[in-house]
């Protein structure tokens, strides 16, 4: 097979590369130490027409190919990883699903102003409980008459608080799997639409990634992407392309770690000589450069065969599991290469070796792509449990809550009813402990988030904890960023862990990097006032309301004016999770041959079946829509 280039292509790529080794490159190590996201930048290089590289000139974009788009997100990672992924998520996750399932209205809303590059966009799927398992949506969009009303939560998104337009995924049907999920477009802006932290990453930190929080966002109508239920396969479909994308941004990173190890080479000097003529650091450079070209022609390959509108799933999930895979090894031999000096903070080869790892993990981990890799050759492999498990309502991160969250009445009667509840469950206000009590060995602690606000709310804080006998700790921001706790104090996964009977979390919106440090608190509590704060799912008891407000009631509340008496040894409480009612029987039958599961509310198109057909309706001649078998060969798969 011949493969090469067009002079087209090289033309665009010594423009893109002149413009990042101009615009980027003197500017990324202060992006990476800021994590600054090159905001003007962007703004130039969508004046360029870059931003809308593969889309037709009608659309407002530049017309040109896949492999093109390709080379240019492959040409700014050679500078600086970050930058390289702004364009990737844009083009291939934000873009892309408005371009090929958006009707003519919503491109010309929507897709214009992004290939001209005068928006920016993002791709929202990932949550909590919706990694790998992207099936595992939990955002809802429940239609009320000409919107939906659009509720929930995304992490981890590329772009996310920087972009204007997001491609948002969410439940329209619940408990009938990847098919009762939805695409729709959502504008920043948006009443009831925010966003959390900005992301503090390892690598790629010139890139934005926020996590996107939707509290009843009213969603028009006409913002559905595609068909109602089709938002899976349009986020599959999508992931597909995006893909190559990403195998670009980690050649790119590969490439741009080479040239610098190859460069270096030529110029240290030791034994006599420059280190490139050390056969030891020959061989390095030689495996370096076949992984890139491999990889390379990998990248181009895939992108060549989306243009040609040939199936290219399989090969853009091997490039991309291929080209990460390689620039971990290539990186880390340029780094070895530089030896100590590439240690240091300022070297280009510090930065890339970590931008790389990132390459590794998202748009499906390298994990994922051996599954859709392997699923193109071998078919699809049978899930170990049928649709109903999918079904199957997700427990927060710190597991069955009651989830009482009081909205109603006056903040006093809100925290009266909080105390009371606390009361009835056995908590103890009479006793205490000292409020530096370590985390691990409290029996209650009041921790501090970011929206306790100004350092002297720390105050009220520390009020709450002596009236209600309890040490102090805090989310990571409050000690690293803040520095209003020491950083002993700090709870959540990298933190100290609290497995007491109380914690009540003031401020704290729920990252899940907290919430796995308080999963096995007996009872959590949570006073916010965002309603749509994660920490409420997570949480027995919640007031939404404002902590200047709300936390000096709770003290009032739990103080009784005499001293706490000195605790005895902790007794782990029980947690009292709110039973939930048992699932209404469904008429729903499974194929014994390959587990299809027949639903009723579906229906079957390919067999022509209307949906609300019943099972027992369906005409003897039909089959299994999956592997053929007979209607004969179902059984019901929950009681009739
Ligand atoms: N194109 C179109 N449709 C597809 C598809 C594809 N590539 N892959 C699957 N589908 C369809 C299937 O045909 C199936 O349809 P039916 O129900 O009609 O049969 C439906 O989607 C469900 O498919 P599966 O049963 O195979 O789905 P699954 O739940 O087993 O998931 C998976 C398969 C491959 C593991 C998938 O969940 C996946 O790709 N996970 C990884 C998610 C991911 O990449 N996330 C990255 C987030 S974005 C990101 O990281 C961006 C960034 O920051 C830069």
């Amino acid at each position: 097979m011949y493969f090469k280039t067009t002079q087209e292509h090289e033309e665009l790529r010594a423009a893109i590369r002149e413009w990042a080794e101009r615009e980027i490159k003197p500017y990324a190590f202060q992006m990476d130490q800021n994590n600054e996201f090159p905001r003007e930048q962007m703004k130039d290089f969508g004046k360029r027409g870059y931003l809308g590289l593969p889309y037709p000139t009608e659309y407002g974009g530049m017309g040109k190919d896949i492999l093109s788009y390709a080379i240019g997100v492959e040409e700014l990672s050679r500078v600086d990883g970050g930058t390289g992924v702004i364009l990737s998520a844009h083009v291939s996750l934000g873009a892309y699903p408005i371009f090929a399932y958006g009707t003519e209205e919503q491109k010309r809303k929507y897709l214009v102003p992004l290939a001209k590059g005068e928006k920016l966009g993002a791709f929202g799927l990932t949550e909590p409980n919706a990694g790998s398992d992207a099936g595992g949506t939990e955002t809802t969009a429940e239609l009320v008459g000409d919107y939906y009303l659009l509720n929930g939560e995304k992490i981890f998104i590329t772009n996310g608080g920087e972009a204007d337009i997001y491609v948002i995924f969410a439940v329209t049907t619940p408990d009938i799997g990847t098919r009762g999920i939805s695409a729709f477009i959502v504008e920043k802006g948006w009443e009831g639409f925010t966003f959390g932290d900005h992301y503090d990453k390892m690598g790629i930190r010139s890139s934005a990634t926020a996590q996107l929080l939707f509290d009843n966002v009213k969603v028009p109508k006409e913002n559905m992407l595609g068909k109602e239920g089709q938002g899976f396969k349009i986020a599959m479909a999508t992931l597909d392309g995006g893909r190559i994308g990403i195998a670009a941004q980690a050649l790119g990173i590969a490439q741009g770690a080479y040239e610098a190890a190859v460069e270096y080479a030529k110029e240290r000097e030791q034994f006599g000589g420059p280190i490139a003529q050390l056969q030891a650091i020959q061989f390095k450079i030689a495996e370096m450069a076949t992984k890139i070209r491999a990889a390379r022609f990998m990248v181009y390959s895939a992108a060549e065969l989306k243009e040609n509108h040939e199936p290219y799933g399989m090969e853009a999930a091997m490039a991309k599991k291929y080209a990460s895979d390689i620039c971990l090894e290539v990186v880390n031999e340029a780094l070895q290469v530089f030896g100590g000096s590439g240690y240091l903070k300022g070297m280009e080869v510090e930065r890339f070796y970590r931008d790389a790892k990132i390459c590794t993990i998202y748009e499906g981990t390298n994990e994922i792509q051996n599954v859709v890799i392997a699923s193109h050759i071998l078919g699809k492999a049978a899930k170990a449990s049928s649709a109903p498990a999918k079904a199957k309502k997700k427990t927060a991160v710190t597991g069955p809550r009651k989830n009482m969250i009081l909205k109603d009445g006056t903040a006093k009667e809100r925290v009266e009813r909080l105390v009371e509840a606390l009361k009835a469950d056995g908590h103890d206000f009479s006793v205490g402990i000292d409020i530096n009590t370590p985390i691990g060995e409290a029996e209650r602690v009041v921790s501090a988030g970011k929206g306790i606000g100004s350092k002297e709310n720390m105050k009220l804080i520390e009020d709450l904890a002596r009236a209600s006998g309890a040490a102090i700790g805090s989310s990571r921001p409050v000690a690293e960023q803040l520095h209003y706790v020491p950083i002993n104090r700090y709870v959540g996964m990298s933190g100290q862990k609290f497995s007491g009977n109380l914690y009540i979390a003031c401020g704290i919106s729920g990252a899940v990097q907290h919430l796995k440090g308080i999963k096995d608190a007996a009872t959590i509590v949570a006073i916010n006032n965002k309603a749509s704060a994660p920490i409420f799912k997570n949480a027995d008891y919640g007031i939404v309301g404002d902590v200047n407000e709300i936390l000096p009631l709770l003290t009032a509340a739990l103080d009784d004016g005499k001293a706490k008496k000195p605790a005895p040894p902790m007794v782990k409480m029980k947690r009292k999770a709110r039973k939930e009612p048992a699932a209404a029987p469904v008429g729903r039958y499974v194929c014994m041959g390959c587990g299809y599961e027949y639903i009723p509310e579906l229906g079957d198109e390919a067999g022509e079946i209307a949906p609300g057909t019943k099972f027992k309706d369906l005409p003897q001649e039909w089959i299994c829509p999956e592997c053929g078998e007979e209607k004969s060969s179902f059984i019901p798969a929950a009681k009739e």
